[in-house]
């Protein structure tokens, strides 16, 4: 792969579709090698709009709007990073080989929606996962819980992340409400749903893997060390690495993400989801891009996830290695308001080993995610307590 010079007809033009924090990232990792990079999201200055060379701002399911975007900027490379897409637009472009979608259109399809994921996982696949089943309407989603799924259970738009429109439910009398919840937090209303039963797990972890060109030019798969996180409401607050594992339970994770990961293909890192008791492994979600969880690799690595993505996606060969143990924790808008402040990151930053990184977004919700606080240590208790002491030091306020 040869690098080019931005702005200039020897250019080599990446687009990225949807621009928040993640994808901030990856823009700043592609820029430090030259590449001109368009952003694209929904709504106008979003994070990575402030960080890339051009921006635009479109309804990315919108097929007529996608291609004309497409055809105005012809980038070499497509990089969603968002689950609300029209893929029969990419569908056509990656026919047409006049673009390269990461990593690949069909990887894109079965991570958009959790059916796909879902099936291939435990279907094709054979990886054990929770018990589960999908509901089109209220009676068939009563239907599933009751004669297979079981309580407590997981309730879930099949099109969303970060929590939205998930509940845990414990009993029959809660099922309409967790269906209305459902039907009304999903990205896309499809009102397609799954319910999940619990699995029962120690803890979970975040399994960055990444598909990468090695020098003789072969496909070869890397994994980060282990990230562990604590969720809360379905949306990470708090992740840390390394996860201490057994070495059973970290070979069979390694084994599940190779196996999707291979069945998705292409280049990039995913982020692949697994629930672990001793040593049994379930295989919860995966996705074709960064992981929010994988903030912490920030602090923790010789390259960041989002480093690890920009090269692994332009056929360079990438380096997963770890430096030392760290920790992140989110910082929450925790007010509604438009164009908010941050005050005490100077008593943040005071703290040995800790930084921080605040995205920029033009709006706050009070469980918004508008940033998140880094830090190292000598092991993850200390990073952990690091991170947290600086995120509860940094405030969030109206002028
Ligand atoms: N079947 C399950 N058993 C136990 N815990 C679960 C189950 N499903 C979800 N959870 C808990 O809820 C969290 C969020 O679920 P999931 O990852 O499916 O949702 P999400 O909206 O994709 O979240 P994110 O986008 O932050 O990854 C999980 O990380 C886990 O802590
Ligand atoms: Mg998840």
């Amino acid at each position: 792969m040869n690098l080019g010079t931005p702005l200039s007809p020897l250019s080599l033009r990446v687009m990225l579709l949807g621009s928040g924090e993640l994808g901030k990232e990856v823009i700043i990792s592609l820029q430090k090698l030259g590449v001109e990079v368009v952003a694209v999201d929904r709504y106008a200055n979003a994070p990575g709009h402030q960080v890339a060379h051009r921006s635009h701002v479109i309804d990315m399911t919108d097929a007529g709007k996608l291609k004309a975007i497409i055809q105005l900027e012809q980038p070499h490379y497509i990089i969603p990073e968002i689950e609300a897409i029209n893929t029969a637009v990419l569908e056509e472009i990656e026919n047409a080989g006049s673009a390269i979608i990461i990593p690949s259109v069909k990887a894109v399809q079965l991570t958009m929606d959790r059916e796909g994921i879902r099936k291939l996982a435990s279907e094709s696949l054979s990886l054990p996962t929770s018990s589960y089943g999908f509901a089109r309407s209220l009676d068939e989603l009563r239907e599933i819980i009751l004669s297979k799924v079981g309580f407590p259970c997981f309730i879930k738009p099949t099109m969303s992340s970060s929590g939205k429109g998930q509940s845990k439910i414990y009993s029959e009398q809660e099922i309409a409400k967790a269906w209305d919840y459902a039907a009304s937090g999903g990205r896309v209303d499809q009102g397609v749903v799954i319910a999940e039963g619990m699995v029962d797990f120690d803890y979970e972890i975040t399994l960055l893997t990444v598909r990468a060109k090695n020098s003789q030019g072969f496909i070869i798969t890397h994994y980060c060390e282990p990230i562990g996180h604590k969720q809360e409401n379905g949306d990470y607050v708090e992740s840390w690495q390394p996860q201490p594992m057994s070495e059973k339970a970290l070979l069979k994770s390694k084994e599940m993400a190779k196996k999707v990961t291979d069945a998705l293909g292409g280049l990039g890192i995913f982020g692949v989801e697994l629930f672990i008791k001793g040593d049994d492994v379930w295989f919860s979600e995966a996705s074709p891009r960064p992981h929010d969880t994988g903030m912490v690799t920030m602090m923790t690595q010789r390259q960041s996830e989002f480093e690890l993505h920009a090269k692994a996606i332009l056929g360079f060969p990438v380096d997963t290695k770890l430096i030392n143990p760290g920790a992140s924790a989110v910082i929450y808008g925790n007010l509604d308001a438009e164009a908010i402040m941050f005050e005490g990151v100077d008593k943040a930053l005071a703290i040995a080993g800790v930084d921080v990184r605040l995205f920029g977004k033009p709006q706050s919700f009070k469980r918004r995610r508008m940033g998140v606080v880094l830090a190292e240590g000598t092991n993850i208790s200390e990073a952990r307590a690091s991170a947290q002491q600086a995120q509860r030091l940094i405030k969030t306020k109206v002028k």
